[in-house]
């Protein structure tokens, strides 16, 4: 018996865009791996900062922990120092190829939820589906700002500074092909609702005919592999 063909779902959107709040939900509700990979644009980040360099670098993922040479960074890599040098390096090409190279690696074979910037358009342009997450600069502020504190008008104007660091690459443009969630006023669990209606749609338009009624196994499921949406 041949096996299941791995399913890649990518998640796109701007920062502050809930793109790993909803992926993660997303993943453990389909019994997909999640990958972020922004949390590996700040590993490398981290280690230039560390003074190794690219070559030098193993970069590994377990679980949501990030795995430098072996060694678990993931603590170091969530503040605003951070921040700055993660939005730097990844303007640099071949810190992309990289990267690129180690994400596509990681979906070999898998199923799995990526989130980040490029997926759709550069690492998983074969993705069966494709989601990109949209919300004005104010609320993203605004979620950004209770997350990790600071005022909203602050939060506001570094997430405008980080735009404006990650516009190149077309990061902050959906693929052609891109299903496309505006989120302002809605809630996390509504955005994950119509992430999964939008996933089961387009699993379904791949499924063969007999196979498509609601509430039917995803393709993924057949292994037993995957929850019920
Ligand atoms: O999503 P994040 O804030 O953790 O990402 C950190 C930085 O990495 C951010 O400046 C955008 C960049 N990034 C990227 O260029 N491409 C990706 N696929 C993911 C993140």
């Amino acid at each position: 018996m041949s096996a299941a063909k791995a399913i890649w779902i990518a998640i796109d959107g701007p920062a502050g865009s809930g793109k790993t709040t909803v992926g993660r939900l997303l993943a453990r509700r389909l019994g997909f791996q999640f990958i972020n990979t922004g949390s590996m644009y700040r590993a490398v980040a981290w280690g230039l900062c560390q003074g190794l360099t690219l070559e030098g670098m193993e970069l590994d993922l377990a679980d949501e922990r990030v795995l430098l040479n072996g060694e678990d960074v993931t603590p170091n890599l969530y503040n605003e120092e951070v921040d700055l040098r993660a939005s730097e390096i990844a303007r640099d090409p071949s810190v992309r190829a990289f990267l690129i190279e180690k994400q596509r690696q990681l979906a070999q074979g898998r199923n799995v939820v990526m989130e980040g910037r490029d997926i759709g358009r550069v690492v998983l342009p074969e993705a069966e589906v494709k989601i990109f997450l949209e919300a004005s600069l104010e609320e993203r502020a605004r979620r950004r700002a209770r997350e990790r504190g600071g005022s909203r008008e602050e939060v506001e104007q570094e997430l405008a500074e980080r735009d404006a660091r990650d516009h190149d690459f077309g990061r902050l443009d959906p693929a052609p092909d891109a299903i496309i969630i505006a989120t302002d006023g809605l809630s996390v669990e509504e955005v994950v609702a119509r992430a999964l209606a939008a996933v089961r749609e387009a699993l379904e338009k791949d499924e063969p005919a007999g196979k498509t009624s609601e509430g039917s196994p995803l393709p993924g499921e057949r292994g037993g592999r995957c929850a019920r949406l």
